[in-house]
């Protein structure tokens, strides 16, 4: 059983994908912007909803706020009176899932301090588990029940030790003042939603984003690896968080690991070029058996035409593309599509102010929707 991704250009046959039928369950969406990445990614999370299917994710630009509430799920607004702890520990009390916690812990560090020096690794290793230590928390599972420890604590640990004290500097600015709310919680992410999105357009600065994103990615990994649920994770924008060496290196774990849980990537980017330079883009686009080429730049034509091979024709279908107009690749194979959304996803979904400021309906004339 699956679920309608739109129709072939050619013939008007209505496709339909179970993406839990492939070996990957992931999917990219690849388009220029304004070419219907989040149309196509928001109605991709309603059916699956609908489906029974669970749904996380990380929404960048508030682009499915509308969406989540109108489904009844939970949206959470970073920066905006809510914050995520990235110290907390998930549901698993063992002491493999500890260390983890310590992995992902010192990754968003690395991400927030903008790299580290030689013998500043060191440091934050230590530093990371006398935190841990401070707050009564170490590997033995009896102790995770205690209160985390907070960045406050981090900084605090690495003044005091060789090496750490120039990282404590780094680090002042996300552990104090204004962004110190977005990184701490008296309450966990309500990780048992049917439908949870974490929202970050409330944060002003993209380097903060981008930072946010992965924490809200990391609690949210945590909670997917609990059971064999299946479950759709969405990343839009992954270029942003892959910007990060730390965080490029993240999603692509993600990617690749993300079946053994049963759960779906649904990743989107919008440049291409970046995406795919960096060290880890290749890897993810090989972890999606369901790639989405949505209408391109001339430039972004030039690198996907010669990454998926492209016909001169399938080039120039890309460089002409309406919105949800492109080429779907499911596994070796690949057909001109058209994704269809219908109405009520058009208007949970749409991003053009016209339609936002709510101009009378005849005014606006969804391109293709069913
Ligand atoms: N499948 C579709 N059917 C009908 N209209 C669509 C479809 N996809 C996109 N559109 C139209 O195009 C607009 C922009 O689409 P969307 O917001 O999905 O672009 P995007 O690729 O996410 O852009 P950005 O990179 O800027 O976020 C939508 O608001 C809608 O009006
Ligand atoms: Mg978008």
């Amino acid at each position: 059983m699956g679920h309608l991704y739109g129709r072939a250009r050619a013939t008007g046959a209505p496709i339909v994908l179970d993406r839990f039928a492939h070996e990957s369950h992931n999917a990219i969406v690849l388009g220029q912007t304004g070419k219907g990445k989040t149309m196509f990614t928001g109605a991709e999370m309603a059916r699956c909803f609908m489906r029974g299917i669970r749904v996380s994710g990380v929404d960048p630009l508030g682009d499915y706020r509308r969406l989540v509430k109108a489904l009844g799920g939970r949206y959470v607004e970073l920066g905006g009176g809510n914050g995520i702890n990235p110290f907390a520990l998930g549901a698993t009390r063992t002491e493999a899932a500890f260390v983890g916690k310590l992995t992902l812990v010192g990754r968003l560090v690395v991400a927030m301090a903008g790299g580290l020096s030689r013998d500043e690794r060191p440091a934050l290793d230590r530093a990371l588990r006398s935190t841990y230590d401070a707050a009564g928390i170490g590997p033995d599972p009896s102790t995770h029940d205690r209160r985390p420890p907070s960045l406050a604590g981090l900084v605090e640990q690495l003044a005091i030790l060789r090496g750490g004290q120039v990282l404590a500097q780094r680090l002042e600015r996300w552990a104090t003042g204004s962004l110190a709310s977005i990184f701490t919680a008296d309450e966990p992410l309500p990780v048992d939603a049917r439908l949870l999105l974490v929202g970050l357009d409330a944060i002003g600065d993209p380097d903060v984003r981008a930072v946010a994103q992965l924490a809200a990615l990391s609690v949210l990994w945590d909670a997917i690896r609990r059971d064999k649920e299946r479950k759709l994770v969405v990343v839009d924008e992954a270029w942003k968080v892959m910007r990060q060496p730390s965080g490029a290196e993240f999603v692509e774990e993600l990617a690749r690991s993300a079946r053994h849980y049963h759960a779906g990537l649904q990743l989107s980017t919008q440049d291409i070029a970046e995406f795919l330079r960096s060290d880890f883009g290749e890897a993810i686009v090989k972890q999606c058996d369901i790639r989405v080429l949505l209408g391109q730049t001339p430039e972004g034509v030039d690198v996907l035409g010669r990454y998926f091979d492209l016909t001169t024709a399938e080039r120039r279908s890309l460089l002409h593309a309406r919105p949800g107009e492109g080429l779907l690749f499911v596994g070796q194979s690949h057909v001109a599509f058209e994704a269809k959304v219908s109405k009520r996803e058009y208007e949970w979904l749409t991003t053009r102010p016209a339609d936002l400021l709510g101009q009378s309906r005849s005014r606006y004339d969804a391109p293709n929707s069913s």
